[in-house]
């Protein structure tokens, strides 16, 4: 277990993704997923409120009520629940308004009296941020939210975020959400800089690159039946490639899979608490849960980051 920024929440260093929930995951292959999640010792679960309103036939809410729903069934005793507010259809933006009605929804959906870890999912410039951090402070204080987190934040707007948050004496960001994996480090530059001098942690999401980093995309062509094939398959450039047949290599001395080894690599980054991934069947679990007891050494690390190393501009 790790603890998450100045939290008090201690989670296992991988985190399950629960965009799959009512998506490519049907209730039952949810429920597989999240026994197999916890019975290999995980223990912290990313949705959001929104997830996954782009299903034909959904409106949103899916992922919650299917964890809702699993929650109430398996009575998990230390589960950490992280949830997200910005991009429900019925609950859009981040207005003081929106942030309490959207939570209120949450908590109903998961069938829980707080949410361990509340996002806010994107960026709202459209409200004064004064009024945001404000609506976040206001859910800690009154019981409804236990630490607050932003996801797709720049650095100047985390910057400012810190900013109101100690002027008004409020509650401070725990966790940043970015996307970062192997193809994908932009968040080096300036969110793990930030990360570090703040003690917030990072939870990086598209772990795997959305399934690229398992190595089942060898070609930018690759059909695939997923939904993910084509977001996937884009990064089998040469640079992709060869990223994966390191991780291959790499893997074989543990033991892991690409799948593992990549994660494992994330898991080791400065600031990183848990990186987040997704799992479309149960059988995909054991691999997630693995990156957690991979201990890379320096020199795998420095030819992960060499191979890895985004081209200059
Ligand atoms: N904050 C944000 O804006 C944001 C945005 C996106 C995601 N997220 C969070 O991050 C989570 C992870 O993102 P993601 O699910 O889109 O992408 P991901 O974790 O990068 O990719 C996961 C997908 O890879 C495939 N996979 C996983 N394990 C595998 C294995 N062992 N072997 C082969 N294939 C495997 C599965 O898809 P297939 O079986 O379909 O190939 C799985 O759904 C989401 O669930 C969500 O919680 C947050």
């Amino acid at each position: 277990m790790t603890r998450i920024g100045n939290s008090d929440l201690d989670v296992f260093p991988l985190a399950l993704g629960g965009n799959v929930f009512g998506w490519t995951a049907d209730r039952d292959a949810s429920f597989e997923i999240l026994d197999a999640f916890v019975a290999g010792g995980g223990n912290f679960i990313d949705t959001a409120d929104s997830y996954s309103s782009w299903v034909p036939g959904n409106h949103g809410g899916e992922s919650e009520e299917i964890i809702g729903q699993w929650l109430a069934s398996r009575k998990p005793s230390n589960v950490v629940i992280a949830t997200k507010v910005s991009q429900h259809p019925d609950f859009q933006g981040l207005s003081a308004n929106n942030v309490r009605s959207a939570a209120e929804a949450s908590l109903k959906r998961l069938g829980v009296d707080h949410i361990d870890l509340y996002y806010a999912h994107f960026d709202d410039p459209s409200v004064l941020l004064g009024e945001t951090v404000n609506a976040f402070a206001n859910l800690v204080s009154d019981g409804l939210v236990r630490h607050v987190g932003v996801s797709n934040y720049s650095a100047a707007r985390i910057h400012e975020w810190l900013g109101f948050a100690h002027r008004a004496s409020a509650a401070l960001p725990v966790a940043i959400q970015p996307h970062y994996n192997l193809v994908h480090r932009d968040p080096e530059s300036a969110i793990v800089p930030l990360a570090q001098e703040y003690d917030i942690s990072l939870v990086p999401y598209y772990a795997l690159a959305s399934g690229f980093l398992t190595g089942k995309y060898r070609s930018a062509d690759t059909a695939g039946d997923s939904p993910r094939a084509q977001g996937a398959a884009r990064y089998a450039t040469p640079q992709g490639l060869r990223i994966i047949d390191t991780l291959e290599e790499i893997g074989k001395d543990h033991k892991a899979s690409i799948a593992t080894t990549a994660l494992a690599w994330l898991r080791e980054r400065p600031a990183v608490v848990a990186p987040i991934a997704s799992a479309s069947r149960s059988a995909q679990v054991h691999d997630l849960l693995a990156s957690a007891i991979v201990e890379l050494t320096a020199d795998e690390v420095h030819r992960l980051d060499e191979v890895s190393q985004p081209d200059p501009v």
